[in-house]
């Protein structure tokens, strides 16, 4: 996104395990703005859990899903978006998550995202360390593409928030008398 223009979305992106749901709804809040959780949209629409559609449907179906979920999002204004840790790694999906709007990767390091995964299989890919780990280094250089990257491996979910909103209206000066006080 051109610096100086306003963002029509902030789209949260990072690994597994990073905050994107948790920091997104916090930021949402801040703005005043709407959130939309792209893996929640998914399971909404299926009546399925993520966890359902990559075992009885598979993965390259739930991709498909995937970039569907991020065209839907895409017509949206005024709106945090929390994409699924793969979706930047996609460059359709990418690309249709970055037009118009600022684009952040939470960074977190391995050893934090592995600490915070719930075992509870609810995240099909990255049942083990090893394989976490290799997407993890796979997926780096996609996320290195956002606008922004903020570190949410030590702040609580609210203070990152606060950190992205700073920089977002940063960059656009006119939007920042939008942004909702607290
Ligand atoms: C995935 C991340 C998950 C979910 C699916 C695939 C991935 O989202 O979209 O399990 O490929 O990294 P979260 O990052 O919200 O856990």
């Amino acid at each position: 996104m051109a610096s100086g223009q306003e963002p029509r979305r902030i789209v949260l992106v990072g690994f597994m395990g990073c905050g994107k749901s948790t920091v997104g709804a916090a930021l949402a809040a801040r703005l005043g703005w709407g959130f939309r959780d792209l893996d929640r949209w998914i399971e909404e629409r299926h009546g399925m859990t993520v966890a359902e559609i990559f075992r009885r449907r598979g993965e390259a179906f739930f991709r498909e899903e995937e970039r569907r979920a991020a065209r839907a999002a895409a017509r949206l204004r005024r709106c945090v978006v929390a994409a699924g840790g793969g979706a930047f790694a996609f460059e359709a999906t990418r690309e249709t998550l970055r037009a118009g709007a600022l684009t952040v990767w939470l960074r977190c390091p391995e050893s934090a995202l592995w600490r915070r995964l719930p075992r509870d299989g609810s995240r099909p890919l990255a049942a083990d360390r090893g394989r976490m780990r290799r997407l993890l280094g796979e997926r780096e250089p996609s996320y290195r593409l956002a606008d922004l990257a903020v570190d949410s491996s030590r702040a609580a979910p609210d203070e990152v928030a606060r950190r992205i909103a700073e920089a977002a209206f940063e960059r656009a000066p006119r939007a920042r008398r939008t942004t909702k006080k607290r």
